[in-house]
């Protein structure tokens, strides 16, 4: 799931991959391997944690001045040692890693195996080697042999190679990330920029389709044809400090206390101090008569509030999770159509949006990745500006994603009572800054840590923000929560519902909203659920709870994103009692690069 790559650091290289691919942990993985070039190649991998393969490291000795290294999140085979990265060919001179996945990998197994290569493993990525060492057989230099084995791959991947004797690394890609890191006499690959953040800031984007050679004499893209491309070198403006803990005890907890600053970043020059107006004009013309949205996972909750967003301003706008719709898509007309992705590079995610434009459409991404394939892909790319994420779990940047997607609404359609909602978010740093401050979420973590399971209901933009609730609940607690939207739960739910199975709803508002989500709480304090209630104290619902969760008063639109923290710090909170893996739960990812 995470590559590293290292050339001109001569007997430093071992220690910058290993320190590589610490900083890439949070990409989710179940193996970590590296390998060395020098005279021969030499590679150690463990299934486990990085900590797993600096033990089997300290036994052996590898040396060479090009190394690659690899942090593997299963997807063809358990996670064995055999199965990690990278692989090899029969004689052990080439070693590859690889993310993504080759899709005629069965095929070109067979091809190789009559031909006489024996495998190891169970990976798609070993086909690689083999038909590197099938190409050096024929003749050809590693460059060309290389490439030839790249063009007889399908599938999606980001590849970097290593050869014996040769200290360069040849890499490329198609449909998975991969990104140069600059300096001044050492080069660097990776399939995400904290991978050597602290060794420089200077960064090149691979595209699809291009082809890479990294040695200590320089670097060099080429196109399929081998003719040079002529890349820009980009500047990453964040510091490697924001990417270590700064004191709390975990990124998840420091990036729920990152969202002020994340929300004052996504509204920075897009809000006309003055004038109250939004301004997202670098997104060029967009007049949407109408939007499709396409999200997976907690990003498919912020598109459920930003498409009811646009409905409220009378644009006709519908979620779609990005797996299905990629699968059968709908009518698209003259939607836009919009990718909602933090990583900008979940595979689910970019197929829903190939398979929109293919369709003629117009697409756009909210993404936090700038570079990022759904950044490139799409025709318009609104950056959420959260900076790096590193718990896998979601938090600030479903925050800015909510921010987002309102000042999208906003500065495309006409809204009664805009100058409010602008207030409202100029407003949400210090509302956010102030439930941080004074929150009562763990003494509720507390109080429901041993709960059977947790519900947590909400109606109009507080529904998204259930489900939110819930799935944060899930992923990091390891315990069964779902979110509803309230009106549905006397229609099945409600049976679920019993005295060990706390309720979390989210009323906010004194409104009709808000009086018949109150019926819903009743409903449930009937079977005598524990109810929670996250609210702005405007409706009597405090009546009805066991606990409350106070949120500053504000508009609607942006109490969703109030309440949320609070369910952020509740699940934080259960989880850390629990003392679960919480910036990287068991079984899941940070960003998924496979359908
Ligand atoms: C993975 C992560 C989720 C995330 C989803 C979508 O499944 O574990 O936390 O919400 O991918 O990620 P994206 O980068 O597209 O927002």
């Amino acid at each position: 799931c995470g590559i590293i790559g290292c050339v001109g650091r001569d007997d430093e290289t071992l220690d910058v991959l290993v320190h590589g691919l610490s900083k890439l942990e949070y990409r989710g993985y179940d193996s970590a391997g590296v390998a060395l070039s020098g005279e021969r190649v030499d590679v150690c991998k463990k299934s486990g944690k990085i900590e797993d393969l600096r033990e089997a490291l300290e036994s052996r000795t590898l040396g060479g001045a090009a190394g690659v290294g690899h942090t593997r999140w299963s997807t063809h085979g358990p996670p064995t040692d055999e199965n990690a990265h990278p692989h090899l060919d029969c004689n052990g001179d080439v070693a590859v890693v690889h993310n993504g996945i080759i899709e005629n990998y069965q095929e070109l197994r067979d091809e190789l195996v009559t031909a006489g290569h024996t495998f190891k493993s169970d990976t798609d990525t070993e086909v690689v080697p083999h038909l590197v060492e099938d190409a050096l057989a024929d003749g050809l230099d590693n460059e060309a042999a290389v490439r030839r084995a790249i063009a007889r791959l399908e599938g999606s991947y980001a590849v970097a190679v290593v050869v014996s004797g040769d200290d360069t690394i040849y890499a490329a890609r198609n449909d998975s990330p991969l990104v140069l890191g600059l300096d001044d006499d050492a080069y660097y690959l990776a399939s995400d920029v904290p991978a050597f953040r602290d060794f420089t800031d200077r960064v090149i984007y691979l595209a699809d389709g291009e082809f890479a050679t990294l040695s200590a004499e320089g670097w060099r893209v080429s196109d399929v044809d081998g003719d040079e491309v002529d890349k820009d070198v980009d500047t990453v403006d964040w510091d490697p400090e924001e990417t270590g803990k700064s004191g709390y005890d975990h990124f998840m907890l420091k990036e729920i206390h990152e969202q002020p600053r994340a929300i004052r970043q996504c509204l920075r020059g897009r809000v006309d101090e003055l004038s109250g107006e939004v301004d997202i004009g670098d997104l060029g013309d967009l007049s949407p008569t109408g939007v499709q949205f396409v999200a997976c996972g907690t990003s498919y909750h912020a598109a459920l509030y930003g498409a009811q967003l646009l409905r409220d301003a009378g644009i006709p706008a519908q979620t779609f999770l990005a797996s299905e719709y990629a699968t059968a898509p709908p009518p698209i007309g003259d939607a836009l159509v919009v990718g909602v992705t933090q990583s900008g590079e979940t595979a689910d995610t970019l197929s829903a949006l190939r398979e929109a434009r293919k369709r003629g459409a117009r697409t756009m991404a909210v993404t936090n990745t700038v570079g990022s394939t759904a950044a490139r892909e799409c025709d318009h790319a609104l950056y959420i500006r959260a900076g790096p994420e590193i718990g896998v779990a979601a938090s600030k940047t479903f925050a800015s994603q909510l921010a987002a997607l309102n000042l999208f609404s906003l500065g495309t359609t006409r809204i009664d009572g805009a100058r409010e909602i602008i207030g409202a978010l100029r407003d949400l740093p210090s509302n956010i800054q102030a439930i941080l401050d004074d929150s009562n979420a763990e003494s509720v973590a507390d109080t429901y840590v041993d709960s059977d399971a947790y519900f947590f209901i909400g109606r109009g933009h507080q529904y998204p923000v259930a489900l939110e609730g819930a799935l944060k609940m899930k992923e990091i607690t390891y315990k069964h929560a779902e979110g509803f939207a309230a009106g549905e739960l006397k229609h099945g739910p409600l049976a679920l519902v019993t005295e060990d199975t706390p309720v979390f709803a989210v009323v906010t508002g004194d409104g009709e909203m808000a009086r018949k989500t109150i019926g819903n709480v009743k409903e449930v304090e009937a079977r005598d659920a524990p109810v929670v209630a996250v609210t702005d104290g405007q409706s009597d619902v405090e009546r009805y709870a066991d606990e409350v969760l106070e949120v500053p008063e504000t508009h609607p639109q942006a109490a969703a994103v109030l309440a949320n923290v609070q369910l952020q710090l509740v699940s934080y909170y259960v989880a850390d009692k629990l003392g679960r893996s919480i910036d990287k739960p068991r079984n899941l990812a940070k960003s998924v690069t496979v359908e």
